[in-house]
């Protein structure tokens, strides 16, 4: 198989990352199959041939009492969902996964026994492209190529995480409002969910949104707020009865991919990274952004319920941060607790000076963000936390907002520095220690993104339960559900659920528990 300058061929991205088990790192291997060569080199890129967390299914299963090997812990009891790109119709020449439509999935968990449910988000999107039997907005985030026929409709496609509200799955696109659906049945109850009418129908929605540890409160922000290209980032709150209780708008020092965010208990912080919107390729048919190593980064923050006039932004190089482990403030200084990555962190989105993709500035490790809250800052502290590659870590989403001590997340065997030779693991870090934990699920699995569901609701931190799902990379990507105890990693699996067929692909996922359903 030849390879073009800066392309990675299928097998290469199968015996790295893929068949290494590399679990979450699947999210950049099945990018690499498509990753770019050449001008247009938008227009080059082969199509989705990705396995494990995100190969697409298209059907929409129902497995009732789904086989349970071990036992299910009498104190868990709740709902796992995840939603995930599944595309539709074929993706367009060019297009990436990122733009699959929203397959959300359950497995619901109560008495022992184990219930699995999926459905498509019905966004207006996909209903859109049901009734023309094919696909109407081919490019990711780019509407000049959308048909007519959709003017005005949604582009969400609601595929990159959940969180309940109100007896309802939110499922989230950045760059729309939430669909809403239904926690029992994931019918769509709303395409376009605006918290009846207090957000506007154009403003986007996080995919990352943060459960105030206090009050319950949904904390959660929309960039290009005011049309397409805009600066403007919206800031917002609702409360458990889904009334807005604070609302405010900042500037941005350039409009870049602002995946996630994180608040403390008085302040909300924006990391702004050189994933910068890029209107030359998006004439040339090609997706939203671009990687632009000449442009900085900036770490800032503004207080809480204020009105954002006193954000500090801070410089740093170029270098990405896309997902928060978990965030504080202590002592004058506020921390922020992502993964890193010194370069573009998705190879499948073209670098702006069109390099080829550098899959090690893509290998993202935990650090800590630091800076002073008073004072100057010549720049923010950033320190190196644990030698783990994982682009997608957790926590106890009760502390998204509080001090916290532990992460989750699945990596790669850290002990194994032959990437092609190591088993996909689930770790548990802890913060205080330094230290962490390992399961490791062998290099024949893919793990995907961890979710953690504590005892009860006012277990502990971190004691609980640790959830993902493993695709079996040797058994046509059928998969099972693990559960272990989340203090006790290391002792594998306490049940496994095996379900019949290839699971759903998955980005994020997002524990309920049982007191969070209706009576
Ligand atoms: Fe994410």
């Amino acid at each position: 198989m030849s390879k073009e300058p800066g392309s990675i061929d299928r097998r290469e991205f199968l015996g790295s990352a893929m068949l290494a088990g590399a679990g979450a790192a699947a999210l950049s291997a099945s990018a690499q199959a498509q990753a770019p060569s050449s001008a247009p080199r938008e227009q080059q890129r082969p199509l989705p041939l990705s396995g494990g967390n995100f190969a697409p299914l298209r059907a929409e299963v129902d497995v009732r009492d789904c086989v349970v090997e071990g036992k299910i812990p009498s104190d868990l009891s709740g709902g796992f969902y995840a939603t995930g790109p599944d595309p539709q119709y074929p993706l367009a020449k060019g297009n990436i996964l990122f733009d699959g439509e929203g397959h959300v999935r359950i497995f619901r968990i109560r008495d022992g026994r184990v219930d699995y449910r999926t459905r498509y988000a019905r966004t207006e999107r996909y209903v859109a492209q049901d009734k023309a039997r094919r696909s109407l907005m081919p490019m990711y985030r780019n509407p000049s190529l959308d048909d007519p026929s959709v003017k005005g409709l949604s582009r969400s496609t609601a595929n990159t995480h959940v969180i309940n509200h109100k007896n309802m799955i939110l499922a989230l696109k950045e760059d729309s409002p939430p669909t809403a659906m239904d926690l029992n049945t994931l019918e769509t109850i709303d395409p376009v969910f605006t918290f009846d009418g207090q957000l506007p129908r154009t403003q986007p929605f996080t995919a990352h949104p943060k459960v105030c540890s206090q009050t319950g409160n949904i904390v959660a922000f929309g960039y290009e707020a005011k049309g397409f290209g805009s600066d403007v980032v919206a800031v917002f709150e609702i409360d458990k009865q889904g009334k807005k209780v604070w609302g405010t708008e900042i500037k941005v020092p350039y409009v870049g991919l602002l995946h996630d965010f994180a608040v403390t208990e008085n302040h909300i912080i924006f990391f702004v990274i050189p994933l910068a919107i890029d209107y030359e390729q998006m004439k040339r048919g090609g997706i939203h952004w671009s990687w632009d190593k000449d442009r900085k980064t900036y770490f800032g923050f503004f207080r809480r319920y204020g009105d954002g006039k006193d954000l500090k932004w801070i410089e740093g190089p170029a270098r990405s941060g896309t997902h928060t482990m978990g965030a504080f403030e202590d002592k004058g200084r506020i921390y922020l607790d992502t993964e890193i990555t010194a370069g573009n962190p998705f190879p499948f989105m073209p670098n702006k000076d069109g390099s080829p993709p550098d899959l090690a500035a893509s290998t993202s490790y935990i650090h800590r963000l630091s800076a002073n809250l008073n004072g100057r800052n010549k720049g923010y502290s950033i320190e190196k936390m644990y030698p783990l590659i994982a682009p997608l870590p957790r926590q106890d989403d009760r502390y998204n907002t509080m001090p916290y001590r532990y992460g989750f997340m699945a990596c790669p065997d850290p002990n194994e520095p032959d990437r092609a030779k190591a088993g996909a693991c689930y770790a548990r870090v802890d913060n205080q220690t330094r230290t962490f934990k390992l399961w490791n699920a062998g290099n024949r699995v893919s793990l995907a993104e961890p979710v953690f569901a504590p005892k009860s609701p006012t277990a502990r931190e971190g004691e609980g339960y640790l959830m993902g799902v493993a695709y079996h990379l040797d058994q046509g990507l059928r998969s099972d559900l693990v559960i272990l105890d989340a203090e006790h990693l290391e002792e594998g699996p306490i049940a496994t659920v095996r379900l019949p067929v290839q699971a759903s692909p998955q980005v994020h996922g997002w524990w309920v528990r049982e007191d969070q359903y209706p009576v």
